[in-house]
C-alpha cells in the first residue's frame, strides 16, 4: 500500500509566461488576473511508479466504467484531500456535493466509531433506534425551514405533515418516488379504466436523475439511454422554463412530473418560479403529483434547506428526493412524502435491505443538526456571497472563453464556457495547480465546495481559477471557436 509523505506544496517561483496581464477595459479600475499559479504544481503525468502499478493491477478486477485521472487519494481534511504524493487540492467538488462538512470531519469520524461498535445494521425486519428520529428531523426542519407547502403560516398550505422512507443513494430515492407517484395514481383514479391510463411521468431536457432503469428512463441524454434502450415506456420529455405547451405536456394521463429545482448534472440551470407555478399548478388541476429531485441542490446547499424552500408555496411539490450529503458520505437517500400521499405508501409497498440502517440515520440526524444551525447558516451565506463575487469576475476578465455571467445559487455554482471543450480542459488545468472541480453538460465547469468551506479557500480556489483562464487565453489560445494553437 501506499505510504504518506510528509506535506509539502511547492509553489512555482517563476512564470512560463508573458507578463502582459490581461485587464478589462473600460473607465472603471483595470481588472487583473491573479498570475500566482500558472505553472502546474500537481502535474497528472507522468504517474509515480507505485501508481502505475496499483493502477495496471486494479485493472485486473475493477471494471472501468468512469475516465478518471492516473492519481489515488488517501485522506482528507476539511476541504483539503491528499493524494498518495501527499500532494494536496483544494476539493471543490465535495465528492459531487457529499461532504457537506468536509474530509475527515472528528464529530462524523467519532460517531462512526461509536455507533458502529453498537451496531451498523439490523435490517427492516425490526425498529432501529435512530430511523425514526432521524425522519422527524427532516420534517421537523422542513415545516421551519419551509418546504413542501409545510410552512406553518401559509394560507394556501394544504399540507400539514409528511413522512420519510430511507434508500441507499439518490437513483433509488428517485425509483421509489415514481413508485408512489404510480400508486397515488393508481389508487386514486375514479375507475380502473382512468387508474390504467394514468401512467405518464413528465421530465425535462438536460435533467439527471440517475442511473437504474427508472431513473434512467427520466434522464433524457442519448448519451446515458441509447445503451440500455427500451426504457420505461409512458415518459414524456418537456423543456425546463418553457411556457409554451405546459397543457399538452401535462394531461389527465400524467401520474407525476419529476424535476430539479436546480439542475445540477445538466449544467447549473434554476428554474423560473413563474415556470414552476404554472408547472405546479397544472399538475394540480390534473390530479399529478410533483417530485423535486434535490438530490444534488437540496439539504442547505443553496443555502437553504431546499431550493425550493424560498419559492412561494404554490409551486412547491408533493414529493422531495434527497441523498448525497445526507450522511456526509455513508451512502444514504430518503424519499420526503407530504401527507396526502403518504396514505397509499402502505406495508408492503415499498422496501429495502440497507435503506436507513441505524449507522447511516444517526449520522443523518448529526448532519441535519449541524447544517441547519444559524451560526453554520449565516457563515455559509457569508461565504457563498464572497465566491459568487470573486467568480464573477471571470466573464469580465475571459469574455471569449466565459461569456456569460456564472448560474446558480449558495454554493451550487456553474461556470459557462464558449466551447464544449473548454470545460473539459479548464478542470485539468485547474486540478493540476491543486484545485478540484467538476464539469456539467454541454458548457459548464461546476462549483461545489463543502459547506463549510472558508473565504480564504475561497479566494485561493478563484485565485487558481483566474490563472487557469490567463494559461487558456494566453498560452493555449482559446476563444469561442475552441483552442486556436499556442500563441507566439
Ligand atoms: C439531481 C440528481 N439526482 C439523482 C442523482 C443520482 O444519485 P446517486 O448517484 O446517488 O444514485 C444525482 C447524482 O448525481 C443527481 O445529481
Amino acid at each position: 500500500m501506499f505510504r504518506l509523505a510528509a506535506r509539502s506544496l511547492s509553489i512555482p517561483s517563476r512564470s512560463l509566461l508573458k507578463s502582459s496581464s490581461i485587464r478589462f477595459a473600460s473607465s472603471a479600475p483595470a481588472l487583473e488576473a491573479n498570475r500566482s499559479h500558472l505553472l502546474p504544481t500537481h502535474p497528472d503525468h507522468p504517474p509515480p511508479a507505485d501508481v502505475v502499478t496499483f493502477l495496471q493491477e486494479q485493472s485486473e478486477g475493477l471494471l472501468s466504467t468512469y475516465n478518471r485521472p492516473p492519481l489515488v487519494f488517501v485522506q482528507g481534511k476539511g476541504s483539503f484531500i491528499y493524494d498518495t504524493q501527499d500532494r494536496e487540492y483544494l476539493d471543490f467538488s465535495a465528492g459531487i456535493a457529499v461532504n457537506a462538512l468536509g474530509h475527515a470531519d472528528p464529530e462524523i469520524a467519532q460517531l462512526l466509531f461509536d455507533q458502529s461498535s453498537l451496531l451498523i445494521h439490523s435490517s427492516n425486519v425490526f425498529h432501529n433506534a435512530w430511523a425514526g428520529p432521524c425522519a422527524n428531523l427532516l420534517v421537523s426542519l422542513t415545516k421551519s425551514h419551509g418546504g413542501l407547502s409545510l410552512t406553518p403560516s401559509s394560507t394556501t398550505s394544504t399540507s400539514t405533515s409528511a413522512k420519510v422512507f430511507f434508500a441507499n443513494s439518490g437513483t433509488e430515492a428517485n425509483e421509489g418516488a415514481m413508485k408512489f407517484v404510480r400508486k397515488f395514481a393508481k389508487d386514486t383514479a375514479a375507475t380502473p379504466e382512468a387508474a390504467k391510463e394514468k401512467v405518464d411521468i413528465v421530465c425535462f431536457e438536460r435533467a439527471f436523475h440517475g442511473r437504474t432503469l427508472g431513473a434512467l428512463s427520466i434522464t433524457p441524454n442519448p448519451k446515458y439511454q441509447d445503451p440500455f434502450a427500451p426504457l420505461l415506456p409512458g415518459v414524456k420529455v418537456g423543456k425546463m422554463n418553457e411556457m409554451e405547451g405546459i397543457e399538452e405536456l401535462i394531461n389527465e394521463k400524467t401520474a407525476g412530473i419529476v424535476l430539479e429545482p436546480i439542475q445540477g448534472e445538466g449544467g447549473v440551470w434554476e428554474a423560473d418560479v413563474e415556470w414552476l407555478k404554472k408547472v405546479v399548478g397544472r399538475a394540480r388541476e390534473v390530479g399529478a403529483v410533483v417530485v423535486f429531485d434535490e438530490i444534488q441542490c437540496g439539504l442547505f446547499r443553496t443555502g437553504t434547506m431546499w431550493a425550493h424552500s424560498k419559492y412561494p408555496v404554490e409551486c412547491h411539490p408533493d414529493i422531495v428526493t434527497m441523498a448525497k450529503p445526507l450522511a456526509n458520505g455513508i451512502p444514504i437517500g430518503a424519499i420526503l412524502v407530504r401527507d396526502e400521499i403518504v396514505k397509499v405508501v402502505t406495508v408492503g409497498s415499498h422496501g429495502t435491505t440497507f435503506g436507513g440502517n441505524v449507522l447511516c440515520t444517526r449520522l443523518a440526524h448529526h448532519v441535519l443538526g449541524r447544517l441547519s444551525a444559524p451560526t453554520f447558516l449565516s457563515s455559509l451565506s457569508t461565504t457563498s456571497s464572497l465566491l459568487t463575487t470573486l467568480l464573477s469576475r471571470l466573464p469580465t476578465l475571459f469574455p471569449t472563453l466565459i461569456p456569460s455571467p456564472v448560474r446558480g445559487r449558495g454554493l451550487i455554482l456553474g461556470i459557462p464556457f464558449s466551447h464544449p471543450d473548454a470545460p473539459g480542459r479548464f478542470v485539468e488545468l485547474c486540478r493540476e495547480r491543486g484545485v478540484l472541480l467538476l464539469t456539467a453538460g454541454t458548457d459548464c465547469v461546476r462549483v461545489l465546495p463543502s459547506l463549510n468551506v472558508s473565504e480564504e479557500e475561497c479566494r485561493r480556489a478563484v485565485g487558481v481559477m483566474e490563472s487557469v483562464g490567463v494559461v487558456m487565453v494566453e498560452e493555449e489560445g482559446w476563444t469561442k471557436e475552441g483552442k486556436a494553437g499556442k500563441k507566439e
